[in-house]
């Protein structure tokens, strides 16, 4: 059994709380990721599931099996860590075979079980050369090995992709994954590179200053942010402060302070959307590729007349910035052709739709 109860822990170094009332449930055979900003306490929680950090407060298990205080050896997790920790004097099959030496493994198996990793990691052909001898991306695969010979339960993984270039680490990526896969092995990994976190797992978390702020799947944590800081950290946003107006089944009426005057906005009311509690320091978000942009007026709801105030031409996306009264909104719009007249200076209408907005709290950034 690999799942991992993380139950409220708490992680203090002196007066540095580096993790707080954190509460996590990761799935045997998962694939899930730790994503926020430097120093949000990712390497920290990773630390206190391999056992090279003890919990101030709070109880680590493996199943249902209490491993708060269980040395790292006795845990049966294979860690990548940030720098890799490799041993540069020693050679790839030295470096990899560590673990098993460590747990006096017979030669005949040994010599089995690291040729078979280091072929998994398309590095037989290295097995002899000294590990500072390699590039990388080599030398990260080294790491990657030296984690997986063991057969753990748990693969820890602490952005083992971050001093690779951009085609490299698009490589290791599918290599990573196609390891998970083959081997089963519940994986947490970290990063703070929001593409990958979406792309690669299967959930996701959120951190920030030692918080937890959302636990969800790519598309959850995409369409349906917790709060500004979840939305602003994954993609572009918009978000605009808004006071709640009438609040109906199907539609929250929203007031959005716009210049001078102050424009009204109907939500749909969906689930998720809008608590009650949070009624104190709420914005309203909308993501840039949600808004259309339209060369005509039309009757309809959430239309404004605005202005092109700056066009950038990616190919297959065009990005654009469109002022309507005092508001600036971000629109990404897909390519359609040479048709259409998007140029800085010309007027159009862009509509929010309705069911694209959400209300959601504004945190600060600081979990508050
Ligand atoms: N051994 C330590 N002693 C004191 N403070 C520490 C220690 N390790 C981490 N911290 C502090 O705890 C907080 C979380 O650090 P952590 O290394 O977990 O962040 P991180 O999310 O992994 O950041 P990065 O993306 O930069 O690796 C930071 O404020 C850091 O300064
Ligand atoms: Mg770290």
């Amino acid at each position: 059994m690999a799942s991992i109860n993380i139950d409220n822990v708490q992680k203090a170094f002196g007066k540095v709380i580096a993790v707080d009332h954190l509460n996590l449930d990761i799935k045997d055979g998962e694939f899930f990721t730790f994503l926020g900003p430097s120093g949000c306490g990712k390497t920290t929680t990773l630390r206190m599931i391999a056992g090279f950090y003890y919990p101030t407060k709070g109880v680590v298990r493996f199943g249902k099996k209490d491993m708060t205080r269980v040395p790292p050896e006795k845990r049966n997790t294979g860690m990548v860590f940030q720098n890799y920790a490799l041993f540069p004097h020693m050679t790839v099959f030295e470096n990899v075979a560590f673990g098993l030496r460590v747990r006096k493994l017979g030669s005949k198996e040994l010599n089995i079980k690291v040729k078979d990793v280091l072929q998994k990691v398309r590095l037989e052909q290295y097995a002899d050369r000294q590990v500072s001898q390699l590039s990388g991306g080599q030398q990260q695969r080294v790491a990657l090995a030296r984690a997986l010979v063991i057969e753990p339960e748990i693969l820890l993984l602490d952005e083992p992709l971050s001093n690779l270039d951009a085609k490299l680490r698009d490589e290791m990526r599918s290599e990573i994954l196609r390891l998970q896969k083959d081997y089963k092995i519940t994986t947490i990994y970290v990063t703070h590179d929001q593409a990958e976190a979406l792309s690669m797992s299967d959930r996701i978390a959120v951190f920030n200053f030692g918080v937890c702020h959302q636990v969800g799947t790519p598309s959850e944590i995409y369409n349906e942010p917790a709060n500004d800081f979840v939305a602003g950290f994954i993609g572009e946003i918009n978000l605009l402060p808004v006071k709640i107006g009438k609040v109906e089944q199907e539609y929250i009426y929203v007031m959005v302070q716009n210049g001078e005057s102050s424009s009204e906005l109907a939500v749909r009311n969906a689930p998720f959307n809008y608590k009650e509690e949070n009624k104190g320091n709420l914005a309203l978000s909308i993501r840039p590729e949600a808004i259309n942009i339209l060369d005509e007026e039309r009757e309809g709801k959430n239309i404004f007349k605005g202005t092109i105030e700056e066009v950038q031409f990616f190919g297959s996306l065009i990005n654009i910035l469109v002022r309507t009264g005092g508001l600036q909104l971000q629109v990404n719009a897909l390519n359609s052709g040479l048709s259409r007249n998007l140029e800085a200076g010309s007027e159009v209408w862009v509509e929010l739709p309705d069911e694209q907005m959400r209300i959601i709290p504004v945190v600060n950034g600081d979990g508050s």
